[in-house]
């Protein structure tokens, strides 16, 4: 916890599904780490806490720095921020690969909706969902050090949609420590 100045965000209880969640191949990779969780079937311990990965929203993290903004074209169509919390932006900042321990990202989306100021430009409208990505080597080791958690009004989302997380960011940005934003300069 110490690692992590801002989060309550890991029970060891909801993250102890993560091996066998994520399946096999993830576990064995890492089964020489010492993972140092116990398992249990009580995920459901923390109401606030996200399936398998036991994240909770940290709190503060709207006054994080800008990384990049991204934009999601329809169906979702949605504007979207990613941010870093202070550990997370100097990395960024400084091209450090892989993130440090203590590092969290955040993706923040909005329903895209036109300006009522100009007919080109978009505003944000209804708040959808706020992702977070939490590096703990150790924690984490079965997901190369990263746990995850969605959440929509405050609420983190279903088990179905944390099995996905991983297997994106993995696909999507290995070569990158499996973080897809790149910083905008
Ligand atoms: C189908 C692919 C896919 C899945 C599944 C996925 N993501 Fe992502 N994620 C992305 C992409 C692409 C981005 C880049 C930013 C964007 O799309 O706005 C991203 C960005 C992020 C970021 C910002 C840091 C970064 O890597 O760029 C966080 C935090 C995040 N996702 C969390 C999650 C969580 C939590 C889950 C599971 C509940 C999840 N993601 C599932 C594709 C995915």
């Amino acid at each position: 916890m110490n690692r992590i100045p801002k989060g309550p965000l890991v029970t060891g209880a909801a993250i102890a599904l993560s091996g066998s969640l994520l399946g096999i191949g993830a576990l064995a990779v890492s089964s020489s780490n010492e993972i140092g969780i116990t398992p249990t079937t009580n995920s459901a311990a923390n109401g606030n806490a996200s399936p398998i990965y036991g994240v909770t929203i940290p709190s503060g993290y709207r006054e994080w720095q800008a990384i990049a903004p991204s934009l999601e074209a329809p169906p979702l169509d949605e504007l979207r921020i990613i941010l870093g919390n202070p550990a997370g932006f100097q990395a960024f900042r400084e091209g450090t690969l892989p993130f440090p321990d203590g590092t969290i990202l955040a993706k923040v989306a909005w329903k895209r909706v036109p300006s009522t100021f100009s007919t080109t430009a978009s505003f944000p409208g209804q708040a959808t969902t706020v992702q977070f990505m939490v590096k703990d080597s150790k924690k984490y080791a079965a997901t190369d050090g990263w746990g995850f958690g969605r959440f929509v009004n405050g609420k983190p989302t279903s088990l179905a949609e944390h099995k996905t997380c991983f297997a994106c960011h993995q696909s999507l940005a290995k070569d990158h420590d499996f973080v897809i934003t790149r910083y905008a300069q």
